[in-house]
C-alpha cells in the first residue's frame, strides 16, 4: 500500500492508496480508536455500488454502522440536506467520538465534512473518495462546504479528515466523463509543480484512459503528494495554496456563465488552464510551445479548451465575482514553464480579453 502523509501538526493524517484498500476499513477504524457507532454518508449511485458492502465490513469488525444516502449531484450540497444528516446523527445518538465517513465523490466529501465539522462542534471525519476528482483533490486538504443559492461553497470550514482511504478499484465503475474531470486536476498538478509528472502523464495517456490500476495508483499518489505539500505550507489559503487555483479563475467564470449545466468542473478548469496559459504567453512569461503542450494533453484526455457558448464581456465581469477576488484584484496563477507557476495580480485588461477571445471561439475556427 502507498501512504502519503499530510503533516499538519496535531491535525496530521495519512492518505492510504492502493487497489482494494476499502476491504481494510474495519482495521483502519479500529486503529483510529473511534467509538463503535459510525455514520456512512453516500449518494444513491455510490451507495448502491459500494455502500452496503462497506457497512457490512464495518459490522463484521464489531462496529454499529449505518448507511445514509442522498441523491447524487451538486444539488445535494446544501443546508437542507445537511439538516437531514444532523437529524440522522442525533437519532443514531452519535457522540463526539463517533466517526462520520464520506463514501463518494466531492459532493459527498464536502457535505459530510461540513456536517462532521459542525455536528457537536466536530466529530472524527474519514474520507473514502470514489471519484478521481475526489481522490486527487477534494478529499485532501480539509476544505468542507455546502452551497448557498447565491453561490457555490459559500458556507464552509477548514476541517481536516482523520484519514483518507483511497481504493483505486472504485474507479472501475466511474463514468468516463467523470474520469476526464478528475484528469483535469491531475494535469493541473503537473503544470503547477512537477514537470516530470507532466511528462509521465503524456507518456502514459493510453494506460490512464484504459484505467490501468498501477498507473492510476501512481497518478493519484503523486497528485495527493503535491496537494499535501501545498496544504502543509498554507493550510488556510493565505498564500501559496492559491497556486491550486491554476485554471480556476476563468474556470469558475465559465461554470457560472453556462449555469453549471454545460461543462462540469474539470472541463471548465481545462478551458481555464488553457486561458491562463495564453495570458502567460501574451505576457511573455511562457513560450508558445508550453501552451501547445498543455493544449495537446487536455485534448488527449477528452477535455475541452474552448467555450464557444460564452461571451468575452460576460466572462470578464464574472471573473470579478469570484469569491477569491480581494479588493477588486484577481490573483492570477500564471505559467513560467511546465511545473512552475507565479502569482500575479496585475494583468492588463486587454491581455485578459485577448485570452477570453481565444477561448470563446468555436473549435472549428482554431
Ligand atoms: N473540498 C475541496 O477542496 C474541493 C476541491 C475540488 C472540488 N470540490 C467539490 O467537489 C464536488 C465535485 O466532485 P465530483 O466531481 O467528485 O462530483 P460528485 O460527487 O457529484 O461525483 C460525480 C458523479 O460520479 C458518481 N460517482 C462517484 N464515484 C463513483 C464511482 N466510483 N462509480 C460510479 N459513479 C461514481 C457520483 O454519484 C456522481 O454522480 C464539487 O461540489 C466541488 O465543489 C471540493
Ligand atoms: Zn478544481
Amino acid at each position: 500500500m502507498v501512504n502519503v502523509k499530510v503533516n499538519l501538526e496535531k491535525r496530521s493524517y495519512n492518505i492510504h492508496i492502493d487497489v482494494s484498500t476499502s476491504n481494510l476499513i474495519g482495521n483502519f477504524m479500529q486503529i483510529m480508536k473511534v467509538n463503535k457507532k459510525i455514520l456512512v454518508i453516500s449518494d444513491t449511485t455510490v451507495g448502491n455500488l459500494y455502500g452496503i458492502q462497506m457497512v457490512e465490513l464495518l459490522i463484521k469488525d464489531g462496529f454499529i454502522a449505518e448507511l445514509y444516502c442522498v441523491p447524487p449531484g451538486e444539488h445535494s450540497k446544501n443546508l437542507d440536506v445537511a439538516m437531514e444528516l444532523y437529524t440522522k446523527a442525533i437519532t443514531l445518538e452519535l457522540d463526539r467520538n463517533c466517526a462520520i465517513v464520506a463514501l463518494g465523490g466531492g459532493v459527498i466529501g464536502d457535505l459530510s465534512g461540513f456536517v462532521a465539522a459542525t455536528y457537536l462542534r466536530g466529530v472524527p471525519f474519514i474520507q473514502i473518495p470514489t471519484s478521481l476528482l475526489a481522490q486527487v483533490d477534494s478529499s485532501v486538504g480539509g476544505k468542507v462546504a455546502v452551497n448557498h443559492p447565491m453561490g457555490k461553497n459559500l458556507i464552509g470550514a477548514f476541517y481536516q479528515p482523520r484519514m483518507v482511504l483511497i481504493d483505486i478499484n472504485f474507479l472501475s465503475t466511474l463514468p468516463n466523463r467523470e474520469l476526464y474531470t478528475g484528469l483535469a486536476e491531475v494535469i493541473k498538478y503537473g503544470m503547477i509543480a512537477d514537470n516530470k509528472f507532466f511528462t509521465y502523464l503524456c507518456d502514459h495517456s493510453r494506460q490512464i484512459l484504459d484505467k490501468r490500476p498501477d498507473v492510476l495508483t501512481e497518478i493519484v499518489r503523486r497528485s495527493c503528494e503535491i496537494k499535501a505539500w501545498v496544504v502543509e505550507q498554507d493550510e488556510c489559503e493565505s498564500s501559496i495554496r492559491a497556486i491550486l487555483n491554476f485554471g480556476h479563475t476563468i474556470g469558475h467564470a465559465i461554470e457560472a456563465d453556462t449555469n453549471f449545466s454545460v461543462y462540469n468542473h474539470g472541463e471548465a478548469v481545462a478551458i481555464g488552464m488553457y486561458g491562463a496559459a495564453l495570458i502567460s504567453n501574451h505576457l511573455g512569461m511562457c513560450s508558445k510551445a508550453t501552451v501547445d503542450v498543455l493544449k495537446h494533453i487536455l485534448l488527449q484526455f477528452n477535455l475541452p479548451v474552448y467555450a464557444p457558448e460564452c461571451g468575452i464581456e460576460d466572462l470578464f465581469k464574472l471573473l470579478y465575482r469570484d469569491k477569491k477576488v480581494l479588493d477588486n484584484k484577481i490573483t492570477w496563477v500564471l505559467l513560467n514553464d511546465i511545473g512552475e507557476v507565479n502569482l500575479c495580480n496585475q494583468v492588463p485588461e486587454n491581455i485578459v480579453k485577448l485570452a477570453l477571445a481565444e477561448i470563446t471561439q468555436s473549435n472549428t475556427l482554431s
